[in-house]
């Protein structure tokens, strides 16, 4: 299976750490964020990555991936020319997948411990659909959060509710295909003007097409001082 890493974005609840440079570059323990996400797919056997980010930034993650070949995978790049949301741009990823072909979509500023072969596995003998993979937090309202139907089954996602129906957090490691790029074409940006990963998956919910599984490990996304403290403590730990 191949991956779509997302490494772009302004990283503005990271300010003024990230004015100098992108967020996914940015020191958690003794590697920038973006290597353990790269580790994590490798370990997962995913090796066919393409990395998607600014103009602006591309230089320092080539500088520091370059073809992919010391980690074990091979890394292509793709440019997002301006910041328009999660989904526009998985939307750049559609070159690189082929029709039929399942792959992964990485936030790039999400860290986790788990394997994700078993997610992967589970999620290739999915006839058709998207999988995500949820996590339990104590803080459900900086993430989006899902509704569940009474047998189980997400109904709808909420991005940041007020009130969560669940402390169990979409993360940012989500399974598509190709029929993806075709639903991107159909969902219209929020009122921040974005294409949204929760309007995005929320059309696989409503047709009953969004699987999940729940990631017994540590799992924070390092993009706000809290949780990139966190990330860093983690990975100390491990390291020691
Ligand atoms: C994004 C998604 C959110 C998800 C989170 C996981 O939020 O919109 O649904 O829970 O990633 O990392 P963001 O971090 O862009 O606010």
């Amino acid at each position: 299976m191949k991956a779509v890493v997302l490494a772009g974005g302004t990283g503005t609840r990271l300010r003024p750490l990230t004015l100098l440079g992108n967020k996914h570059m940015l020191p958690v323990g003794k590697y920038p964020m973006i290597h353990y996400g790269i580790e994590g797919l490798r370990k997962a056997g995913i090796t066919d990555i393409l990395l998607v980010t600014g103009r602006e930034a591309v230089g320092s993650f080539a500088g520091y991936l370059g073809s992919g070949r010391e980690f074990g995978v091979s890394v292509t790049y793709t440019i997002q020319e301006e910041a328009g949301g999660i989904a526009e741009a998985l939307q750049l990823a559609r070159p690189f997948i082929r029709e039929g072909e399942k792959f992964v979509l990485l936030l790039g500023d999400n860290l986790f411990d788990d394997d994700l072969t078993p997610y992967v596995e589970a999620y290739e003998k999915q006839p058709g659909g998207a999988m995500l993979l949820l996590k339990q937090v104590p803080d459900p309202q900086r993430y989006g959060i899902p509704v569940f139907r009474q047998e189980g089954s997400i109904a709808r996602i909420e991005e940041k509710p007020n009130n969560p129906d669940s402390n169990l957090c979409v993360t940012g490691i989500y399974m598509y295909d190709s029929h993806v790029f075709r639903l991107i074409d159909q969902i219209k940006p929020s009122d921040r003007g974005e294409l949204e990963i929760t309007d995005l998956n929320n059309v696989y919910a409503e047709a009953g097409l969004l699987t999940y599984r729940e990631l017994p490990g540590w799992w924070t996304d390092a993009g706000t001082f809290e949780s990139l403290k966190e990330a860093a403590a983690h990975v100390w730990e491990q390291n020691e």
